[in-house]
């Protein structure tokens, strides 16, 4: 899917864009000319995307420090002028290896939620006023603004072992739905999207003897996500009551 099929280049930021679906997804946006920046923690890996993926810029930041939040979304708004799509998917599967609950330490529970659902609920907000501000701008071309959050089906199926990065995605869905049903007035839609099991670094550390051959590609999760995106930006499109 290009621009040429779809309108304007679309301002797009991307929480976790140096690996696995995020680095997919940066490469996806970056090839259809739109505005994409990303955020990472490790400065090195930043840069190294930033100067391959040519329009794309690079933000280092951890989405789980409350103290970095304001610091990302100063450099979003700069770097792109504005926002369009806000995509939450940097994710933290708490213990590793994986645990059952009772084995869970306090810290890795807290690491999942701080990275999964607070880190989006703070950033959201923070990037509220960019988002209504698109909406508004593009209102007359019937099109409104979203924000995709990443959650995966650990969120829905209680896996034995999943239970911090299960809460923490189960809650991110609900979010989901409260922030849209809130937002909706102000023309700013709230999606979930399970881009299903992918070959990609965080899948090898929770389940090392998967076979990566049988895994979805994050390219073909990230062209899905990207046609959903398209979809949900129409007013009156799918899971659009306006
Ligand atoms: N892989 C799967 O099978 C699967 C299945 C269902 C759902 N998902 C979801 O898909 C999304 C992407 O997963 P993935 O497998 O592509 O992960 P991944 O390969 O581990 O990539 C994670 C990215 O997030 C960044 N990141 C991690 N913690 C961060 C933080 N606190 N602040 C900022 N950036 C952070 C990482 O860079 P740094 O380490 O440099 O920060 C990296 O760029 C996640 O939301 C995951 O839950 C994945």
């Amino acid at each position: 899917m290009t621009n040429s099929s779809s309108g304007a280049p679309w301002r797009v930021a991307v929480t976790g864009g140096t690996s696995g679906l995020g680095l997919a997804l940066v490469e996806a946006f970056a090839a259809r000319g739109d505005k994409v920046a990303f955020v990472a923690r490790h400065a090195d890996k930043v840069a190294a995307t930033a100067r391959r993926i040519e329009g794309s810029h690079g933000i280092v930041g951890d989405v789980s420090k409350k103290e970095d939040t304001h610091a990302i979304a100063l450099q979003i708004g700069v770097a792109l002028g504005g926002l369009d799509v806000l995509i939450h998917n940097a994710s933290s599967l708490g213990p590793v290896p994986l645990a059952l609950l009772a084995d869970t330490e306090c810290e890795d529970f807290e690491a999942a939620l701080a990275t999964n659902l607070l880190g989006p609920f703070r950033l959201t907000r923070a990037l509220l006023g960019l988002l209504s501000a698109s909406a508004r701008e593009n209102a007359a071309q019937g099109t409104r603004s979203l924000v995709v959050n990443v959650t995966s089906d650990a969120g829905i199926t209680p896996y034995a072992g999943w239970g911090a990065y299960g809460v923490s995605k189960a809650a991110l869905g609900h979010m989901s739905r409260i922030w849209d049903e809130e937002l909706r007035a102000h023309g700013v839609a709230v999606v979930a999207v399970d881009p299903g099991d992918m070959d990609t670094p965080m899948h090898a550390t929770a389940l090392p003897e998967a076979d990566p051959a049988t895994l979805k590609r994050p390219r073909d999760a990230a062209r899905e996500i990207v046609e959903r995106i398209a979809r949900e930006r129409i007013v009156g499109g799918i899971g659009s009551s306006a």
